[in-house]
């Protein structure tokens, strides 16, 4: 059974796993692949929305988590974790309507607002990996 322990671990994979559907529907796209493109765009998405909804449950019943590091370890740490939070509520929207315009078949419009979307989820998914690996790996709470 998976307890409320294991489950940053498991929240780090499906956002791992969001990540390389990510860049796998971007290479897809790239090869003009589109039936291909949009089935691994909208599992990255799902990926995603279940990671949203394990870390929301996570910090609802473990609260939050203290990061132990100091110095430069600490100084990326804050880093890091600002730039992905504060990109992680810019994308929302921005994935949203990415999504429509392709589902509009607005193909003109989805591709330049994707262009932005895409380096910048990807962003908001390996940074995540970065701040799992220095709060629960690198420097674990005592
Ligand atoms: C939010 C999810 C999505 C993201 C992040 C995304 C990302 C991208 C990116 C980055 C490109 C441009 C590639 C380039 O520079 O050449 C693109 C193009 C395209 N996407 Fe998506 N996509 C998403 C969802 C979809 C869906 C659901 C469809 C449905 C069919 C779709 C269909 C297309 C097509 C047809 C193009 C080519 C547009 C053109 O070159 O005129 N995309 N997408």
């Amino acid at each position: 059974m998976i307890s409320v322990d294991d489950l940053p671990a498991v929240n780090a994979v499906l956002n791992a796993t969001s990540g390389l559907l990510l860049v796998a529907g971007y290479i897809a796209i790239r090869k003009r692949r589109v039936p291909l493109h949009r089935a691994l765009v909208l599992s990255a998405l799902g990926t995603s929305v279940l990671f949203l909804a394990g870390y929301l449950f996570y910090h609802y019943h473990a609260g939050t988590t203290r990061f132990t590091g100091v110095g430069l370890a600490r100084t990326i740490y804050f880093i890091v974790l600002a730039s992905h939070t504060i990109l992680a509520m810019i994308i929302v929207p921005l994935v949203i309507v990415t999504l429509f315009f392709a589902l509009w078949k607005r193909y003109d419009r989805h591709r330049r607002i994707a262009r932005w979307t895409f380096p910048l989820w990807l962003y908001v998914s390996v940074t995540g990996i970065v701040v799992y690996l220095m709060l629960y790996q690198l420097y674990p709470a005592a």
